[in-house]
């Protein structure tokens, strides 16, 4: 597992770097690295970058094109199919990604056979294609400040079926929605977390990443914790699939597991929002009870995730499923615990580091109580400043220092020089002036 992680750091490391010494490029509102955008905080909504999409069980398959604007009359959802008395689900993608994901495709398919509703499809896929990890996780604080104009406009119509699901780093921009729509003392009826993505998320502060102040409701599935999505809980509820870090079904040969057990988040979701059975899961106090067996199946105690969650759900659950489609076991009944496998796949053995009782499995500093400000590795990687505890905050200031120590004046090619002013507003927002004076 360790190893997993630390190749998949160097990755991103490398792929970072090389980004850094690709021409960098300066469009006024952006700035571009190699192939990387950086979002500056003077960049607005709506953003021809950040678009919407409509379906609905009028159009299932063609999707219509929603702008969205400062006020009602600028925006044409009235021209659209949207209809105010259906439920709305705005579905966000994650970094390297689009809304054309198999599963999210499927969820829309879902969906419409459940019922009627207003499908929002937002695609971000310019601010965060691959290998731009770092410049994606900047940028979702401008995409949920976008999202967030959307919302603005729904709620015009006076629809307060409101629903956001995030998918990897689509769940932390649902944190950027709501930190946005804060500042109207509007909180989101709920969110529902998609494996959130994990690197650079993992230790910031609660206005940077998803949590439980985020909606009214929160509800998170873990499949590929400490690897693509993250472990700690960061909801009202968390569930935790076949022990939320590789999903079974995943180790056959010619299959990426973290890959496919990151993408079982979205599989799970999908298939629960008709699921006759449903994806049910009993309850655990800790994840460090869990992995030591002290956190079996138990018909007490069940929650049900998914769709059809209850919003007065809250804790800790863990869920088994099958293999393969059709993955929902249904509910736990007495003599199916008998016949469960006991949950903990991963070794301790395996994990290096093998000191003190709990750090030995709890190399991430991730498996017990509050996560939060402890560092994501102590490796001495010469670019892990990039990947210990910040969020965008810090990512964004830490880059742009970094960027303007490099003769960065000289660099930059002024493409658009009486483009928009920057907003200079508050501190977490560096404008590209800033950065060339400061
Ligand atoms: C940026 O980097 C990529 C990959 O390293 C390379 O293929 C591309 O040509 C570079 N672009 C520029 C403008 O240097
Ligand atoms: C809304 O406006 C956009 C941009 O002007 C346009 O491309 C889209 O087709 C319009 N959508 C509808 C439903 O009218
Ligand atoms: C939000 O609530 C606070 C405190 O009640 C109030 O001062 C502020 O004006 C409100 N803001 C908006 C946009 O309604």
């Amino acid at each position: 597992m360790n190893y997993h992680i630390r190749f998949i750091l160097l990755i991103a490391i490398a792929f970072f770097v090389n980004g850094q010494q690709n021409e960098t490029t300066n469009q006024g509102d952006t700035i571009f690295i190699g192939p990387c955008a950086w979002v500056l905080s003077n960049r607005k909504c709506p953003d021809p970058d950040i678009k919407f999409y409509l379906h609905t069980r009028s159009n299932p398959d063609d999707r219509q094109l929603i702008h969205t604007d400062e006020t009602w009359e600028k925006s044409n959802l009235s021209s659209s199919f949207y209809n105010p008395r259906y439920p709305v689900k705005v579905i966000i993608h994650g970094y390297n990604s689009d809304m054309m994901l198999t599963p999210l495709i499927d969820a829309k398919r879902e969906y419409l056979q459940r019922g009627d509703y207003n499908l929002f499809f937002v695609d971000w896929a310019v601010l965060g294609p691959a290998p731009c990890y770092p410049s994606a996780v900047h940028n979702t604080r401008h995409v949920g400040e976008c999202i967030a104009q959307l919302i603005s406009r729904i709620r015009d119509t006076g629809n307060e079926d409101i629903h956001l699901v995030g998918f990897s780093l689509g769940a932390q921009v649902c944190n950027y929605v709501a930190t946005t729509l804060r500042n109207d003392n509007y909180t989101i009826p709920r969110i529902t977390g998609l494996d959130p993505a994990m690197p650079l998320f993992i230790t910031t502060d609660l206005d940077n990443k998803l949590d439980a102040s985020d909606a009214e409701f929160v509800d998170v599935v873990h499949t590929n914790a400490l690897v693509q999505g993250q472990i700690e809980r960061c909801g009202h509820v968390d569930f935790y699939l076949n022990g939320g870090i590789i999903q079974p079904g995943c180790s056959s040969f010619g299959v990426n597991p973290f890959q496919c057990s990151h993408h079982r988040a979205p599989d799970y979701f999908a298939e629960s929002i008709q699921s006759t059975i449903g994806f049910w899961g009993w309850k655990c106090q800790s994840y460090f009870y869990y992995l030591f067996g002290m956190c079996t199946p138990t018909s007490d105690m069940q929650a049900l995730a998914g769709e059809d969650c209850r919003k007065t759900t809250q804790g800790m659950y863990f869920i088994n499923t099958n293999a393969v489609s059709p993955f929902a076991m249904g509910r736990i009944t007495d003599s199916s615990t008998k016949s469960q496998q006991q949950p903990p796949q991963i070794s301790i053995n395996s994990i290096p580091h093998v000191d003190p009782f709990q750090s030995s499995i709890d190399i991430l500093g991730k498996l017990e109580g509050n996560f939060n400000n402890l560092p994501y590795s102590t490796n001495n990687y010469d670019e892990s400043q990039f990947f210990i505890n910040h969020g965008s905050d810090r990512i964004t200031h830490n880059f742009l220092s970094r960027l303007r120590h490099q003769n960065m004046n000289e660099q930059i090619k002024h493409k658009r020089p009486n483009s928009r002013q920057s907003r200079d507003d508050d501190n977490n927002h560096i404008t590209f002036n800033k950065i060339v004076h400061e």
